[in-house]
């Protein structure tokens, strides 16, 4: 990689390390119900204790808007760390101000500190400077290995760097160069399948991506966004008008044969447990009805184009997922890249839940923590906490 990473840095013992992880974990009832972003995160940090430095920990969680949110504070995933370091983990109520520099001076070598939400403060999204230097101020060095977050142009993601000399930490290393050298030369077909309910991102996401790709296999809104944009009458399904234009555009362009889409659905009116849900050919959806997953004859087709390939990128659930009775299409998909002799990078919060609730993972070539910052990479090569790092850690060498 371009960019140095903590393994570049000299002597760190002693040395306050403000490292930007990406702890935003699902947590149910208090519950951490998946902890692999946790795991992910530990080579980083028991490299840096291991060296003796003074590690501090910096994360968002969940959404919170600017304040302070109970059920979002990070003291469950500080537990579930300290069980997987068998280490104590020190809090702090606050991510910046006098408690959580007091905290960070007061740490021993080796010992642990876990900040509290960043997203509690308003500067964090808004890329406050002032912001950006009180989280500098608890620090000698910044390590950013916030894979997942490392499309936000947050202030611990880019305004930090700015303030202190920055690397990258071993996650955000091993996800860029696995995800490169997946793009590098890819074995044909490269099939890609895409999915979920962000459906403007995900069909400016197939534009994007359709000249590098042999075959597209589209569920989930996006694929009723093309099946919109090609005519169809897709009932209630609320797709995206102004990404309607993007996905004609697109078919009228000459991708149209790179496209699979459904080409049949399960429609129903509200996609709860239990509800009644019927089979439907993609152009015979009832005004009141919406598209909650793809039919069986799109997964024959589907597993037919996966079975194929022979790499294989998945973003994004074909259905709401959520619903037992919606994940059948989400389910098909995670089993035939699975079954395929494809390498295979899966990518996205539900389609890596989707893996690991099947028990699928070792069958997998890499799920990576990331999901927009995943899908943002693929696309561009490059993510602004990657480029902060590299752009600052020019200017100043660590001491
Ligand atoms: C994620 O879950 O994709 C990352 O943690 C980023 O979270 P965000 O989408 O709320 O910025
Ligand atoms: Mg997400």
């Amino acid at each position: 990689m371009n960019e140095p990473t903590i393994r570049d840095l000299p002597a760190l013992e002693g040395v306050r390390v403000l490292v930007r992880v990406d702890f935003n974990v699902p947590i149910e009832d208090g519950k951490i119900t998946d902890d692999t972003r946790i795991r992910a995160a530990l080579p980083t940090i028991e490299f840096l204790r291991d060296k003796d430095a003074r590690v501090i920990l910096v994360s968002h969680l969940g959404r919170p808007g600017g304040k302070v949110v109970e059920s979002l504070r990070l003291a469950p995933v500080g537990r579930r760390l300290g069980e997987l370091l068998c280490a104590e983990i020190k809090l702090c109520a606050d991510c910046i101000g006098p408690e959580a520099e007091t905290a960070a001076a007061s740490l021993a070598p080796g010992e642990v500190l876990l900040l509290e939400n960043l997203r509690f403060h308003p500067g964090e999204e808004e890329n406050d400077p002032g912001f950006a230097r009180s989280l500098a101020a608890l620090g000698d060095v910044y390590v950013g290995d916030a894979f997942g977050a490392a499309h936000r142009d947050h202030a611990s993601i880019t305004g930090v760097p700015r303030y202190l000399p920055p690397v990258a930490g071993l996650l955000l290393e091993r996800e860029t160069r696995i995800i490169r050298d997946f793009l590098i030369l890819p074995e044909r077909p490269l099939v890609l399948v895409l999915g979920g309910a962000k459906a403007s991102d995900k069909v400016a996401a197939v534009a994007k991506l359709l000249p590098k790709i042999d075959e597209a296999c589209v569920g989930g809104l996006a694929g009723a966004t093309f099946l919109a944009a090609l005519g169809a009458d897709v009932g209630g399904t609320p797709v995206p008008e102004e990404t309607l234009l993007v996905a004609r555009d697109l078919c009228v362009g000459g991708g149209r044969q790179k496209l699979k889409l459904p080409v049949d659905v399960i429609v129903g009116s509200t996609p709860t447990p239990h509800g009644e849900f019927r089979s439907s050919y993609a152009d015979d959806i009832n005004p009141g009805e919406q598209i909650f997953d793809i039919g069986p004859k799109t997964i024959t087709e589907f597993t037919k184009i996966i079975t194929r390939a022979k790499t294989v990128v998945w973003n994004g659930p074909m259905g709401v997922f959520e619903v037992e009775e919606l994940a059948k299409g989400t389910r098909a998909v995670a089993e035939a890249i699975a079954n395929s002799r494809a390498r295979s990078l899966v990518g996205g919060g539900e389609s890596a839940e989707a893996i690991r609730s099947m028990g699928l993972t070792d069958r997998i070539g890499h799920v990576s923590t990331g999901g927009g910052a995943f899908l943002e990479f693929l696309l561009h090569d490059d993510l602004p906490g990657l480029e902060a790092i590299r752009e600052h850690s020019r200017a100043r060498v660590p001491a």
